[in-house]
C-alpha cells in the first residue's frame, strides 16, 4: 500500500510518500519522496521556536512541498478531487491564508494514487499542529482516502525501522525485524523516554524526564556558551574536539539520578551546574567551552547509558531502538554501540535523515496503526494535543 505522511509539530514541515509491499517477509518498503523544509534558520535568530511564527512558516511551506511531492507519484487519472466549499471554509477557518492556494491546488491535481494520508497529531506545538491536520482532512475528504492520526513520538520510536539508504527512490529495503518486548531510548529536543514495547503500537513509558529533555539542556548549555541553536551539534563538535586534545580541563558535573531505583530522567540541574561552573570564570575562553561540551557530554550519556542498561536486564531486552534529534549525537552512538556489544543485544540506530522530526517515521507509524484496523479514523474527531502520550 501506498502512504501519504504530514508532519508539523515543531519547525519542520515535512511530506513523505512511503510505499509498503505487505506480500514478503520481511515487509519491504520503498520511499517515493522525503521532503523537509526546516524553519531553523529563521529560530535561530531567537535562540528557539515561537508557535505563532513556526505556524506562519508551515502555512507557507506546505503547499509547495506537497506539489513537489505529487510530481513523484503516480495518478490515477486526469481528474481532480472533488471541492466542498463549504468544508473547506470550515476546516480552513484558522488557516485562512491556505484557503485560496489549496482550492487552486486541488482544482488542477488530478488524484493520486494513495491509500491513506497519515498525520502528527501531537505531542507539538499546536498551533503548527493544526497547520498539518487541517491540510490532511482537506486531501482526505478530496480525495476520499481514510486519514490517520499519529503519535509523534511513535514515529521516532519506529523510525529505526527505516533501514538502509532508502533515499533511492527506485529501491525497495526491508524493514528492520524487532525482537519482542523491545525497548526504546527516545532522545529529542522536547522528550526523554525509555519505553517498552511488547508489540507495535502497545507502548509503556518505563521512565522519562522530570523536568528538561535531554535535547531541551544541549539546547540550554549551548546558550550558556554563546553557542548557535540548536546546541547538540555545536556541544558535540566540541566535545570531539577536547577528547582528542591530551589535557583535560577541570570541568566535573552531576550524573542526575544515575542511582535512582526508577527510569526517570532529570537534566536541569545539570544545565544549572553548567551555569555555576562558567560563573566561577573571570574568561570564557574555547578550551573551557571544549571541557564544558565534554564533560557535559559525558554526564548526559553515563545517565542515559546506565539506565538503559538497567532496563535492558529488568525486562530481558534483545532489540534497543533509539529515535529523536539527540540520536545524531555521535558520542552517544559509541556508548550505546559498546552497550548492546556488551549485552549481545541487536542495537538498531535511525538513519541521520530520520532522527530529526520528519514525515518518514509519521508515515510509517501510520502505516502499522492502519493495518490495526484496517481504517482511518473519522476525520470530526482529530484534534491536536499538545501533550499527547504515548
Ligand atoms: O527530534 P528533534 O529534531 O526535535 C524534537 O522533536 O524535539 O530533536 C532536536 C534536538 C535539539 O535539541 C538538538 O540540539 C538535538 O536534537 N540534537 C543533538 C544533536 N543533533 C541534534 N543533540 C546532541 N548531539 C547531536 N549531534
Ligand atoms: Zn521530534
Amino acid at each position: 500500500m501506498r502512504l501519504l505522511g504530514i508532519e508539523s509539530s515543531a519547525d519542520d514541515t515535512s511530506i513523505a510518500v512511503l510505499e509498503i509491499d505487505q506480500s514478503v517477509t520481511p515487509n519491504t518498503f520503498r520511499v517515493l519522496s522525503h521532503l523537509i523544509s526546516s524553519q531553523i534558520e529563521l529560530h535561530r535568530q531567537y535562540g528557539g521556536i515561537f508557535p505563532a511564527m513556526a505556524k506562519r512558516e508551515h502555512a507557507r511551506n506546505i503547499l509547495p512541498l506537497l506539489k513537489e511531492t505529487m510530481s513523484k507519484i503516480p495518478t490515477t487519472n486526469t481528474t481532480p478531487g472533488s471541492i466542498d466549499e463549504t468544508y473547506l471554509k470550515t476546516t480552513l477557518s484558522h488557516e485562512q491564508e491556505l484557503h485560496e492556494t489549496l482550492i487552486e491546488f486541488l482544482s488542477n491535481q488530478p488524484i493520486p494514487q494513495i491509500d491513506a494520508i497519515c498525520v502528527t497529531t501531537g505531542p507539538g506545538l499546536e498551533p503548527t499542529l493544526w497547520v498539518g491536520i487541517n491540510v490532511a482532512k482537506v486531501l482526505a475528504h478530496a480525495w476520499k482516502v481514510p486519514i490517520v492520526p499519529v503519535n509523534h513520538m511513535e514515529g521516532h520510536l519506529l523510525s529505526p525501522l527505516l533501514s538502509k539508504e532508502h533515499s533511492d527512490y527506485k529501491k525497495s529495503y526491508p524493514l528492520q525485524d524487532l525482537q519482542l518486548p523491545t525497548l526504546a531510548l527516545l532522545i529529542s529536543g522536547g522528550h526523554t523516554e525509555l519505553v517498552l514495547t511488547k508489540q507495535i503500537g502497545d507502548y509503556t513509558v518505563i521512565g522519562q524526564t522530570r523536568d528538561d529533555a535531554v535535547g531541551e539542556a544541549f539546547d540550554k548549555v549551548a546558550r550558556l556558551m554563546n553557542l548557535p541553536y540548536p546546541g547538540g551539534p555545536e556541544i558535540s563538535k566540541l566535545a570531539e574536539q577536547a577528547r582528542s586534545q591530551d589535557t583535560i580541563g577541570d570541568a566535573k558535573f552531576p550524573r542526575p539520578m544515575i542511582h535512582s531505583d526508577d527510569y526517570d530522567f532529570s537534566f536541569s540541574g545539570l544545565k544549572t551546574a553548567v551555569r555555576y561552573f562558567l560563573q566561577a570564570k573571570d574568561e570564557v575562553t574555547e578550551e573551557l567551552k571544549k571541557d564544558i561540551s565534554r564533560e557535559f557530554e559525558d554526564a548526559v550519556a553515563e545517565v542515559l547509558i546506565s539506565k538503559t542498561s538497567r532496563a535492558i536486564d529488568e525486562f530481558g531486552i534483545q532489540t534497543l531502538l533509539v529515535g529523536g534529534g539527540v540520536a545524531n549525537n555521535k558520542y552517544l552512538q559509541e556508548q550505546l554501540t559498546k552497550l548492546c556489544d556488551q549485552k549481545g543485544i541487536t542495537l538498531h540506530l535511525p538513519q541521520k535523515e530520520v532522527t530529526t522530526d520528519n514525515a518518514l517515521m509519521i508515515t510509517l507509524a501510520g502505516y502499522f496503526s492502519y493495518l490495526e484496523n484496517n481504517k482511518g479514523a473519522n476525520p470530526e474527531e482529530i484534534r491536536a494535543n499538545g501533550n499527547l502520550a504515548l
